[in-house]
């Protein structure tokens, strides 16, 4: 794997911002200081995600999962540390100088990142093909145009052509220096029985699929040729990047629309999606023909919650996909449903009508899911009293999976009316479905979580050698690890004590701590200066990997990189306080009666600013240890620090809004000389364990000198501890 600078890294880290990051996945909603949205590494149905502009961090208050931006592309996108530093440069414009690729690195460059390069060389190629070469102009680039394809809608979508002649995409790529071996693994060579090789979407135009970030997974080319035989589409094979089921095509280029208009409209081809998109509907993605899967809902439900179903007038093809929708309601979400004119699809419709035209019809027709399923069932069974009672069973079914409550008592009512028959029957039928599920689930639930404690037991922690004790500390809330009872106590203790001590490096690290010396001379040093010093002093060391690594990282941290960060947090500072300083100016001009009174207020601005300014200062020290650390190359110092310096619990809102929190950092006088005693006594404590039990020992017994030497040290431990024990117990804080 190559390198990448730290400095452009740090570069990067600096530009990457978490709402951002996080936006192009997740709609987010602004709650006060922060945002929050649906989760997109679990399946829930009301927001628990949330994210820290100011912090720089998010996280899943019900998964635990999150942590910097560049944590949550790496999980997100399933990328390596350098893949996501990779991603952000190229959103935030930021050059990587990637340095000519020897053989071997080549060789070691995943398999995954091979995949995607060569899609992308595919993808690049047929666009050329498909402008610049006779073949492709002619024959791809006349048929898109004959469809009523702009040129615009060709460069959105990245429509190309793949050359007929030869292997002309296989010759290609492999001058190039692309592995025969990723070509095939995504698909776009066949290798034959013979061995021979071939480009599967020779002369057809081609559709390429993105992911929601953008990558290349997948194409779709279609034949030009009216041949019955031929199958008008072929499609990428699935692979170690391309999943069918949780891809849905146009969702790159719709995400904003979809945002914007709160609404994801559903067609089922690429045609579809392109000739709406150019007409000026640009929230619409397609399924590609397939029926929907939860993986493609929950990729909906990220944007919005409201979809709309476009029909062709297809009845067989209705009451198939009818099922499907089950699912979109199941999944919380509101579902429309519109019914196009005989004959027409969304392309055609598209092509043959204005954007008014369009839109018009789409408001008009637009019918509530339940309804619409309601009248496509009922239609000719009226009369015919068991085909009736089965449709209503089939329409108490759909209602019967609605999540809200609200929602589903109004169709309950509607229903009723529709079908002319007793709400409390329909009730009745809801009522037992439901149950009979949710027993179902708490079934399921019930295995899934002893197959999950079987799995979490067996994975050790990395950070944790293997023959150290298992040193789970059973106090610790996070996660959804079982409590694991300690073999040993003192490790668990001691553990304990020394997270409480690292938790403070990595919240707080880079905070100066005003200290006096013998002389009263009043001097600052740094949280995570006082520590070393106390722990140097003690020659101690942190048993646990993780953690000692965490310190070393943010001493260096501390010593190198902050200090030239800082003239960038002045400069940040400084730009904020022009800017108040031109607002607050200017509000005076606008509203101060003289020019004595103008003199008063801005002196009093000033000095609101200089505070400011102070402020934001000392937050972006405060938060720039853990952004650092939260943002590490090092998996151990990454995870144990993003563990550590995320709230483990959302405040409720009650809590946030009326009770006052006692502030951690107002208390770090406090804590910090209370986490360093705690961590002392806690190694005074292991080591008069290990005193007693060498005591017990024949051989120590039997040499007096030994017994003696051990009981002094063993008294002296014991004074100390009652120092530590003293010391800790003065320093109990009492709420203010
Ligand atoms: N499809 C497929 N393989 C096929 C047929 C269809 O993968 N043999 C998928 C494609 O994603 C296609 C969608 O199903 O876009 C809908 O099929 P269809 O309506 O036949 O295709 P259109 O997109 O309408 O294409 P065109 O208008 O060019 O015929
Ligand atoms: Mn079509």
């Amino acid at each position: 794997m190559k390198r990448i600078d730290r400095e452009i890294v740090q570069k990067v880290l600096d530009a990457a911002n978490i709402v951002e990051v996080v936006s192009d996945f997740v709609s987010l909603k602004r709650r006060g200081v922060n945002y929050t949205g649906l989760c997109p590494f679990h399946n829930e149905r009301t927001p628990s995600f949330s994210v820290s502009p100011a912090r720089g961090i998010c996280k899943c208050f019900s998964c635990g999962k999150g942590g910097s931006a560049v944590n949550f592309i790496m999980e997100h996108e399933q990328l390596n540390f350098n893949e996501a530093i990779r991603y952000l440069a190229k959103k935030y414009n930021i050059e990587i100088k990637e340095h000519e690729m020897s053989d071997e690195e080549r060789q070691r460059e995943s398999a995954r990142e091979n995949m995607f390069a060569v899609n992308e060389f595919a993808l690049k190629q047929f666009e050329q093909n498909l402008l610049e070469t006779s073949d492709g102009r002619d024959i791809g680039y006349a048929y898109f145009r004959e469809r009523g394809i702009s040129d615009s809608a060709i460069a959105r979508f990245h429509l190309g052509y793949s050359l007929e002649k030869g292997n002309a995409l296989y010759d290609a790529a492999t001058k190039a220096g692309y592995s025969e071996q990723a070509l095939i693994e995504t698909g776009l060579s066949v290798k034959r029985e013979d061995g021979s090789i071939y480009d599967r979407f020779k002369g057809r135009v081609m559709y390429p699929v993105h992911t929601i970030s953008g990558k290349v997974v997948a194409f779709g080319g279609r034949t030009l040729r009216n041949d019955k035989k031929i199958a008008k589409y072929v499609n990428s094979p699935e692979s170690t990047i391309y999943t069918k089921s949780r891809e849905l095509y146009g969702l790159y280029q719709a995400k904003k629309s979809i945002v914007e208009k709160n609404k994801c409209i559903l067609v089922e081809g690429y045609m579809d999606v392109i000739s709406m998109s150019q007409l000026g509907i640009q929230n619409v993605v397609a399924s590609s023909g397939t029926s929907l899967t939860e993986g493609q809902i929950r990729l909906i439900h990220r944007f919005t919650s409201d979809v709309t179903v476009i029909y062709d007038s297809d009845p067989a093809g209705i009451k198939a996909s009818l099922r499907g929708i089950d699912m979109l309601l199941a999944e919380g979400l509101n579902i429309k449903v519109v019914l196009l004119p005989e004959g027409e699809d969304p392309d055609s419709f598209a092509q043959s009508h204005s954007l008014s035209e369009v839109e018009e019809y789409l408001a008009q027709n637009e019918t509530d899911f339940i309804r619409f399923k309601t009248d496509i069932l009922l239609k000719g069974v009226e009369n015919d009293p068991i085909r009736r009672s089965q449709v209503i069973g089939e329409i108490v079914r759909s209602i019967s999976v609605i999540p809200d409550d609200i929602t589903r008592t109004i169709y309950v009512q509607e229903c009723a009316r529709r079908l002319e028959i007793n709400e409390k029957v329909i009730l009745s039928q809801i009522k037992k479905i439901i149950t009979e599920r949710r027993e179902k689930e708490a079934e399921k639930q019930r295995q899934d979580k002893a197959r999950n404690s079987i799995a979490t037991l067996d994975d050790t922690t990395p950070s944790e050698s293997a023959d150290q004790p298992e040193a789970i500390n059973p106090a610790d809330t996070y996660a959804t690890k079982p409590v694991v009872t300690p073999h040993y106590s003192k490790s668990a203790k001691l553990t304990k004590a020394e997270e409480e001590l690292i938790t403070l490096i990595v919240k707080f690290g880079l905070i100066d701590l005003p200290m006096s010396d013998e002389n009263e001379n009043v001097f600052n040093i740094k949280v995570i200066d006082y520590v070393n010093q106390e722990l140097q002093f003690d020659k101690i060391t942190f048993s646990v990997e993780s953690y000692s690594k965490i310190l070393t990282e943010a001493l260096k941290i501390a010593a190198e990189v902050w200090p030239a960060e800082i003239p960038h947090c002045e400069q940040l500072a400084q730009e904020e306080r022009t800017r108040l300083w031109n607002k607050g100016t200017e509000k005076i001009q606008q509203t101060a009666a003289n020019s004595e009174e103008i003199k008063a207020r801005e002196r009093q601005l000033v000095e609101e600013i200089d505070i400011a300014y102070q402020q934001q200062i000392d937050q972006y020290t405060e938060i720039f240890m853990s952004r650092m650390l939260m943002s590490s190359p090092d998996d151990d110092i990454r995870t144990v620090s993003t563990r550590i310096a995320t709230p483990k619990h959302q405040l409720s809102k009650i809590h946030s809004k009326f009770g006052k929190i006692e502030d951690e950092r107002e208390r770090l006088f406090d804590l910090l000389p209370r986490a360093i005693y705690g961590l002392k006594d806690a190694l005074a404590e292991c080591e008069i364990n290990e005193i007693k039990e060498s005591l017990k020992r024949p051989n120590v017994k039997a040499d007096a000198a030994a017994v003696n030497a051990a009981l002094m040290r063993m008294n002296e431990l014991i004074s100390l501890r009652k120092e530590y024990a003293s010391f800790l117990g003065e320093r109990v804080i009492l709420p203010k």
